[in-house]
């Protein structure tokens, strides 16, 4: 069993992501810890504690982390994911608190197990840089990150040219990038690879009236709404799955090196990834870090594990 860290901002994909890890018996999820993103830090880690009572699995400890960005004001996804972050769900109040912070834990868990820890980060990289903050090239120190963030070259959607994960934090995406650290890149290309078709996952929850199929049929609402408004299709992307997906089954994704950056300021630039495709010049002098990113997916291969761990 590989030992993970899910850093996340529960939001509806991020829910999904977690029941996925926790249902997947390649990963030992040692712990989940929050950060400020699609809601604010206090919902996202009410979320996290309610998904995990859901699961049965109040034995995973959740971290509380950054209640806000390293330097920009806090933004948020109520549109997408709805006003309280987990759609049209109604899951009852948790009876776990959090079990303490967010940053202490990473550092923690990756230095208890040097080499292992598979951290993978589906919301805004707050925590991750604050770590690295209080204990330089702990990042290194991880297996790898699995992050899900950016876009390379498609609109954002967010801004014109920002992913909401890498535009909400700037600063930290940058430092994590720059870190040094073992990282595959989930960007918006890859995740809108994966579309869930609504018709998909109701003829899967048909007949279940169990806790998660109910809640996998209430949280996906608001957000295949807003889809389906965008798209003119009936179903959503699949973003932080994919992040857990690639770190179980890699195979799922075609993987290119890129030396990446990420631009911290601009009006209309923060947190834009900037990609070095230079071929003219040394790879130590291209800007930023090398990482791998996931470019084509096995759609059919993912949606199949993603569903079958999902509702297992
Ligand atoms: O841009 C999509 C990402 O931002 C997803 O992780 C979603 O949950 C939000 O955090
Ligand atoms: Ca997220």
């Amino acid at each position: 069993m590989r030992p993970v860290i899910l850093d996340v901002d529960p939001g509806v994909d991020d829910a999904l992501a977690i029941l996925m890890a926790l249902h997947s018996p390649e990963l030992e999820v040692l712990g989940l810890t929050t950060v400020c993103g699609n809601v604010p830090l206090e919902q996202t880690t009410e979320n996290a504690l309610k998904v995990l009572e859901l699961a049965g699995r109040t034995d995973v400890p959740v971290c509380m982390g950054a209640a806000r960005p390293l330097a920009r004001e806090p933004v948020h996804a109520y549109e997408v994911h709805g006003p309280k972050g987990l759609g049209e769900a109604q899951l009852p109040e948790p009876e776990a608190v959090p079990a303490g912070d967010a940053v202490d834990f990473l550092i923690e868990g990756i230095e208890a197990r040097i080499g292992e820890v598979i951290v993978v980060a589906t919301g805004p990289l707050t925590n991750l840089a604050l770590a690295e903050a209080r204990s330089p090239g702990i990042l290194s120190q991880s297996r790898r990150l699995v992050i899900m963030g950016g876009v390379l070259h498609e609109p954002g959607n967010i801004s014109p040219q920002t992913e909401f994960n890498f535009h909400a934090d700037p600063h930290a995406a940058r430092q994590v990038v720059n870190s040094g650290a073992n990282i595959a890149l989930v960007p918006l290309e890859a995740a809108r690879q994966l579309w869930l078709e609504q018709d998909l996952l109701r003829w899967h929850l048909a007949g279940r009236e169990d806790p998660i199929a109910r809640f996998c049929a209430a949280s996906t609402q608001t957000v295949m709404a807003f889809e389906t408004q965008l798209y003119g299709r009936r179903g959503m992307h699949l973003h932080d799955p994919l992040a857990v997906g690639l770190s179980i089954f890699p195979q799922l994704c075609e993987i290119q090196p890129l030396w990446i950056d990420v631009e911290p300021e601009g009006e209309l630039t923060s947190g834009q990834l900037v990609v070095d495709r230079r071929p003219f010049v040394r790879d130590d002098h291209l800007v930023g870090n090398q990482v791998k990113c996931a470019l084509k997916i096995n759609v059919p291969g993912f949606l199949e594990v993603f569903l079958d761990r999902l509702l297992q």
